[in-house]
């Protein structure tokens, strides 16, 4: 029997507007370039492959938690969207990001819990142990590269933002930083854990951060990326 290693599961990590999603799909692109084999995989990703019935039940989980207006989102409340995320991530990690590793894909994981988990660590309407214990069954990545900016940085960088970046506490940038600011202290006590490697991305421009990411991988799972 031909057995396939299995790939690794790379998880990005950090506040709203950090930079994950650029450093995900540069990291995509270069592992691609390296010739492994590597799926990118972020808040939108529905395709299960091989199953247009899975495609089409996630594209709807989808559409149901991403796609509806402030006024649901109040409506519904902080426990309910703690549970429809965590169905969402439920699925996704079981038909699209498990099938991909097991198949010896690399997966990048773009939009992972973690930084759900941080604002649900700060709302006081819903115990954090409920939150943590949602999500805790999610596969765990092999590496989460925390990418620590500044809140003022972020609001920089992203020039606009939503109501629930800035935590619901009003639209103006001060909410922004705070809000930011508390999130922030949560993801750095989930950095405790081992898999999670920080890099510091304040005044590097996406190439370095590329580079310092590449750099870790080739440290810790000996890929060669040159
Ligand atoms: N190293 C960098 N230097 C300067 N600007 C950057 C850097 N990386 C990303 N950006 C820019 O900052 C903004 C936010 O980046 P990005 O969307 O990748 O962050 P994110 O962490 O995915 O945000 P979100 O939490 O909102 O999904 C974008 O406009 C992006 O082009
Ligand atoms: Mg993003």
């Amino acid at each position: 029997m031909i057995t396939t290693a299995p790939g690794k599961l790379i998880a990005v990590a950090g506040i709203d507007g950090a930079g994950k999603s650029t450093l995900a799909a540069s990291l995509h692109a270069a592992l691609k370039d390296a010739g492994q084999d590597a799926v990118l995989i972020g808040k939108h990703t529905t395709e299960v492959p091989m199953s247009a019935d899975l495609s089409a039940y996630m594209d709807q989980l989808n559409a149901v938690v991403y796609k509806r207006n402030a006024d649901v989102g109040a409506a519904c409340g902080d426990h309910y969207w703690l549970f429809a995320l965590a169905a969402w991530y439920t699925l996704q990690d079981r038909l699209v990001i498990q099938p991909a590793l097991r198949a010896g894909s690399h997966v990048i994981l773009d939009n992972a819990h973690h930084k759900i988990l941080a604002r649900y660590a700060i709302n006081p309407d819903v115990p954090t142990g409920l939150a943590r214990q949602v999500f805790a069954h999610l596969t765990p990545a092999d590496m989460v590269l925390f990418l620590r900016l500044t809140a003022e940085e972020a609001l920089r960088r992203k020039q606009e933002f939503s109501a629930l970046e800035a935590g619901r506490g009003g639209a103006n940038n001060e909410a922004f930083v705070s809000y930011q600011d508390d999130v922030a202290v949560q993801l750095r006590q989930q950095a405790d854990d081992h898999a999670w490697t920080s890099i510091d991305v304040n005044g590097k421009t996406p190439d370095l951060v590329l580079n310092e990411a590449l750099l870790q991988l080739t440290e810790h799972f000996g890929l060669q990326l040159a």
